[in-house]
This record gives C-alpha cells, structure tokens and sequence, in this order.
C-alpha cells in the first residue's frame, strides 16, 4: 500500500485525528472523518457481493463482533468463501502497532496475530480479501465509493479533488473508518455495570462478587494477569486485555474448513503473515488476547471459534491439563494427541505454567463447577448499555441512529 499522503488537507486531519471526537449522536451535516467513517463502516455497497460491510462481520448490535455462531464467515461476490479466524469485537482496541515490550513480550498490534501496524494499514485488507469484501482495487473502490450516498461528505471532508487518485480515495476511506474506530463513542462506551460498579453507583451481586474475586485470585482464576481488571495507573477503565499474546493450545477445530488439510496449521503470531518472525519459532501458536468487555455476548470463543458457550471455554481453561481427554483426540495407535492443533514438535509453545493451566492430571482443577458459575456471572457484569432499573445489559442500547 502507498503510504505516502495524498493531499496535504488529509495530512492536517490526520494531525487533527484524537484531538476532536465524533458526536455521540451524529447528526444530519456532521462532517467528521469519523461519522464518515461510519457509513462507510455500514455501507454493504463496497463489497464484491454487494451485500457484506465491515458491520456484517463486526455487527454493532453484537458488540462489534460476529452475530452467528460459525466458527468463521464467508465472503466473496457470491458470500461462499470461508475465512480463517472468529471475528474480533471491535470495541476498546488497543491504539499501538507490535512490538516487543522491555521483557521481551509480544504486545499489541492489529488483528488476532498483529500483523497489521495500525488501522489505516488494518482497513486495507478487508476490501480486497477473497474471503471478506473481495473487491479487485483501489480503482473498484473508488468507483463504488463516488457513487456512494455519502460521495458529497466526502468531498466536503477532503476536497473537490478527492476522487482524483484511486489510491489516494482508498487511503481517505481508511483514514475515515480509523478515526471512527478510535474516537467513535459506540465503540468505547465504558457503561458496563461493572464500570457502574468501579464508579460506586451500583453494587454487584453476591455471586458477581465471588466472580471477581477468582478472576483476580492468582492461585484460582488469575484471568487478571492478562485480561486486566484494574483501573490504569491514570484512572483509566480497564480494558480486560493487556494485548499481549499467549499460546492456549486450544483443539483444533474441524469446522473450519482450511483445516480439513492436515498439514494446514494456523500458527498465530509464527503464521506466513509474520514474516518478521519467521525466525521466532517459539511464539508459533499465540494469539493476542482479545477484551473479555462483551464476551458474554459472543455465540463462539477463541481464534478458532472452537467453544459455543462461555462456560466451555471457561472449562477448557481449568480442565485442559486434568482432564485432556475431555477436549483432544486420540490417534489411530489410541494415544492422546494433546495440543492437536500444532505440529508435534510445537506443542512445547503450549503455556503450561501459568495459573490456571498449570495442572497434571490426577490434581483438582482450579475452579470446580460452582466457580465457573460465579466467574461466568462476573462475566456478564462486562456487557455494554447497562440499565440499572432492570439489572440487564445490551450492546445495542446506546447504539446512535444510523447514519442518515
Ligand atoms: C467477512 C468478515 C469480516 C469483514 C467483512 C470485516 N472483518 Fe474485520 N475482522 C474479521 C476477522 C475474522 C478478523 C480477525 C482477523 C485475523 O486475526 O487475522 C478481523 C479483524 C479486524 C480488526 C482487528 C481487530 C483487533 O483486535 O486487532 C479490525 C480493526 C477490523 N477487522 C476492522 C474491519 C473493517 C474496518 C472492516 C470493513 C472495511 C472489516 N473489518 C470487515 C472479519 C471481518
Ligand atoms: C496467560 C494469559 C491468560 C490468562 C491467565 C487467561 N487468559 Fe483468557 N485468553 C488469553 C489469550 C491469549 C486468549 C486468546 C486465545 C486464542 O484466541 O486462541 C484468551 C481468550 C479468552 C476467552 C475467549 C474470548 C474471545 O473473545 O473469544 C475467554 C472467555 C477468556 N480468555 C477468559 C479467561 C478467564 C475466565 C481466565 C481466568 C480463568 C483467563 N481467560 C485467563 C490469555 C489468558
């Protein structure tokens, strides 16, 4: 992609981007990159099929995440495309590209792998991937997007010139789906009830209570270590990700179907993407880990999607190492084939020694069945738009109209 501006008004609204914010509600007029960013978001006309936009897959009425519970989505002009991975909420992204942090661990960057070094560079793939939008270039972009209700907005925002260069529009379509992804209210919403709870205004329930403590305890949960639940240094809500990666050594799934080719292995930040760590062959099989803000909603679990419900997940989590039998398969020889979704000589990456997947077997796991029940309702306590009148919470409640 080029990464050179196309114009220098792009260049100042670029400058610009983090010190305006986008109006909760946008109104009729609302000239913003980021309410731009919006229809453009929602705009199924940009697709090969012409029926898939970025809210297919990433739906603001499910957190930004999927709606369906397939492992992974098809697209393509005729939607029959599988892709690879489960579909990421796009709610409480991290803002950094990869890198390695002072000890060395992975931290940050786009996608469930990092491949992507921010969401100017992360907008480009979706368009023009086989399995996703499926669109041939910049120049069918371009085409769609000048005919596009919005094409008037886009000229206001970036000039009477701004359809000149097919490569410079597609540059201006990502600017303005970036500046939405960072500064859009929709996606940073912190009103779960646990930030009620943070803030003082509600208490939790007995049960949410226990949750928490175990998601803290770190002879118990210790989910806190990597999916932080404490306040930032500076006051700031927390996020439920410290964005760095780990190896879980979740089973492969069957359903997805690049995976009916035995040698086919999704290798996370190791994966043919990463080239620059081709060289790494220890961080083979971690992903980054994802916000649990919202994972009560979600209908599939993991990069893979393997779990359908939260209690599995959770499950597979504590029982992996007592009882491997519940969740991997045996070969022809009857032998248990741990860790199936890596090659052999991988399956050390695995993450073995960290609470709570540090068991062996014969050992009780870490949380019983009671446990998971209380860190499940904690859980819950994570879901956007809570109303304290009647205790429930829903993604979709402060979601603003569509745009006009
Ligand atoms: C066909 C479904 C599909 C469509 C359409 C789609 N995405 Fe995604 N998106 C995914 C999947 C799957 C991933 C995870 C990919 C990976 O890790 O390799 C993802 C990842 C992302 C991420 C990275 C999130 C993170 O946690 O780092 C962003 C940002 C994103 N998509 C934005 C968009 C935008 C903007 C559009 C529209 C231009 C779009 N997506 C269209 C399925 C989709
Ligand atoms: C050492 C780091 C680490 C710890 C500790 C940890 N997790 Fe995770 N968690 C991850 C990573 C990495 C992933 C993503 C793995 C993947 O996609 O394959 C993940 C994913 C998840 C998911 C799936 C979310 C989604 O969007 O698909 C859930 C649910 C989850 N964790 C809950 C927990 C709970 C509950 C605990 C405590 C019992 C916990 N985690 C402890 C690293 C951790």
């Amino acid at each position: 992609m080029p990464r050179r501006f196309a114009s220098c008004r792009l260049a100042f609204a670029i400058l610009a981007l983090g010190l305006a914010g986008v109006p909760a509600h946008a109104a009729d007029g609302d000239l913003t990159a980021a309410a731009l960013g919006r229809e453009i978001f929602l705009d199924p006309g940009l697709s090969a099929s012409g029926q898939m936009s970025c809210a297919t897959c990433h739906d603001p009425a499910h957190a930004h995440a999927q709606s369906n519970a397939l492992p992974v989505q098809a697209g393509g002009a005729l939607l029959d495309v599988p892709g690879f991975r489960s579909v990421p909420s796009l709610r409480y992204l991290n803002r950094a590209a990869f890198s390695f942090d002072k000890e060395g661990t992975p931290t940050a960057g786009f996608n469930r792998d990092g491949r992507a070094a921010s969401l100017l560079e992360q907008a480009a793939r979706p368009f023009v991937a086989p399995h996703e939008m499926a669109l041939a270039d910049a120049a069918a972009i371009t085409a769609k997007v000048e005919a596009a209700p919005y094409a008037d907005r886009f000229r206001a925002l970036f000039g009477e010139d701004a359809f000149d260069d097919a490569d410079g529009v597609f540059l201006r379509v990502r600017f303005a789906l970036a500046a939405f992804e960072q500064s859009a209210p929709e996606l940073h919403p912190f009103d779960a009830k646990y930030d009620a709870f943070l803030a003082g205004r509600v208490m939790l329930a007995p049960a949410e209570l226990r949750g928490l403590a175990l998601f803290n305890n770190p002879r118990k949960g210790n989910c806190n270590g990597c999916h932080a639940s404490q306040r930032g240094a500076d006051g700031s809500p927390p996020l439920f990700t410290d964005y760095t990666y780990d190896n879980l050594g979740v089973p492969r799934n069957m359903e997805i179907p690049a995976n009916a080719e035995p040698t086919y292995f999704d290798l996370g930040l190791c994966g043919p993407d990463r080239v620059d760590l081709a060289d790494r062959r220890d961080l083979c099989g971690a992903f980054k880990v994802p916000t649990l803000r919202n994972v009560a909603t979600r209908q599939v679990f993991f990069h893979n999607g393997l779990f359908k419900n939260l209690r599995d997940a959770i499950r597979f989590y504590v029982r992996r190492d007592t009882h491997p039998d519940e969740f991997y398969p045996r070969g022809e020889d009857g032998a248990l084939r741990k860790f199936d979704d890596l090659p052999a000589e991988l399956a050390r990456n695995v993450n073995a020694s960290e609470v709570p997947y540090d068991r062996r077997p014969g050992q009780a796991p870490r949380l019983d069945d009671a446990e998971i029940d209380d860190l499940v309702a904690f859980l819950v306590t994570l879901t956007d738009g809570y109303d304290a009148a009647t205790d429930t919470a829903d993604p979709a409640r402060n979601l603003p109209p569509s745009a006009p």
